[in-house]
């Protein structure tokens, strides 16, 4: 068994000249990504938007399956039985939300903030590995594939090493496949290091500036090239093959970057078309917050808008069911609730 390096790697294998066109590219992509989502006035817009679909795409690597109607109906409170994998999916936006309120707060992001976004995604306090056993094996042949290190003590000098270059001052997108590399290599907790992994990207963006808020897809493209993305992981550690594996996580970058850029752009045309709809249809009722309300909320409850108008539960109904009049909403019932859909952000939210 070759042991874990620290890092850094050896900067001729992370800057060939592939790796600093790939970076280029991906780069150039994020910055307009970040850049895109500052047309969207109400910023919970976006971030409820995005963060439900990655942390939709992320639990899926884990096989857990959810539907977004799932989703959202759960988001909106008034479902008390969420079954399981949605609950699952829910824990990786607390997580997630939970490092990003975080690094807000203090610009950097901790050994501690990674125990914690661990323990919030996998609700249970076993936190760092301390018992040795845990071993890498490939899930259809049963082959170990790779043996993490195995001590607590390995382990804790590793993921300082690991914090101390993430929080340096290079803020290139080529470390984050570094780092992605190595923390899943470091493999330092029982369960949850691949979900962990994956907000760890999100937040190494923010911290670096990349993005204002936690808007990228990058799970989407992790779980469609799982194959490749385990096996260029693999290689990296048997052959060195890091040009492989960071191209792989830039073009992922660069690709995903794009795919949030349209979307951005057809929630801002479906929320125009939205305010202009009733503005004209039904003028009496309408308010800039009541259509953000509906855009925050797809699955909106009358309470919400309550809260956000400060009008009676009679008016805030009033309004819904005139929306649904005009086609903007579709009312279900769950249980004694009412829930209103917007139906249009659900489609491109689905697509
Ligand atoms: N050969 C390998 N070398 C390094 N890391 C690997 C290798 N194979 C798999 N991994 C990492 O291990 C993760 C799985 O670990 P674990 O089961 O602890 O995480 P999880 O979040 O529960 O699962 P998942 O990532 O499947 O959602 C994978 O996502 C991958 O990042
Ligand atoms: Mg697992």
């Amino acid at each position: 068994m070759s042991e874990l390096q620290r890092l850094p790697v050896d900067s001729q294998k992370t800057e060939t000249i592939p790796i600093l066109k790939a970076e280029n590219k991906a780069s150039r992509t994020l910055a307009e990504l970040k850049g895109i989502a500052k047309v969207i006035p109400n910023q919970s817009i976006l971030i409820n938007a995005v963060v439900l679909q990655e942390s939709q795409d992320s639990s899926e690597i884990e096989n857990i399956i959810t539907t977004k109607d799932d989703l959202y109906k759960a988001l909106s409170e008034t479902v008390k039985k969420t079954d399981s994998a949605t609950k699952e999916v829910m824990f990786y936006r607390e997580a997630l939300y939970a490092g990003f309120t975080e690094l807000k707060k203090h610009d950097f992001i901790s050994i501690n903030d990674i125990v914690n976004i661990q323990k919030v995604l996998v609700r249970n306090d076993a936190g760092i590995r301390t018992l040795p056993g845990t071993k890498l094996v490939n899930d259809r042949t049963n082959e170990l594939v790779y043996t993490p290190p195995q001590t607590k003590k390995e382990i804790d000098g590793l993921l300082k090493n690991f914090t101390e270059y993430l929080n340096n001052d290079d803020d290139t997108l080529t470390k984050l496949a570094v780092l992605h590399y190595q923390f899943e290599s470091i493999h330092p907790f029982y369960d949850g290091n691949g979900r962990t992994g994956r907000i760890i990207n999100i937040l190494y963006l923010i911290l670096k500036q990349h993005l204002d808020i936690p808007i990228l897809y990058l799970s989407s493209y992790i779980i469609r090239h799982k194959d490749l993305y385990y096996e260029l992981l693999q290689k990296v550690r048997t052959e060195e093959a890091w040009e492989g594996w960071i191209i792989f996580i830039l073009k992922g970058i660069e690709e995903t970057a794009a795919e949030t850029i349209r979307k951005v752009k057809a929630i801002k045309e479906l929320l125009d078309n939205t305010i202009e709809k009733v503005k004209s249809e039904a003028p009496k009722i309408y308010s800039k917050e009541l259509v953000e309300t509906l855009f925050e909320n797809p699955y909106c409850r009358i309470e919400f808008i309550v809260k956000a108008l400060g009008v009676e539960r009679k008016a805030a109904s009033r309004y819904l069911h005139r929306l649904e009049d005009i086609g903007i909403l579709r009312c279900i019932k769950v249980g004694k609730d009412n829930l209103f859909i917007n139906t249009g952000l659900m489609d491109l939210l689905k697509n």
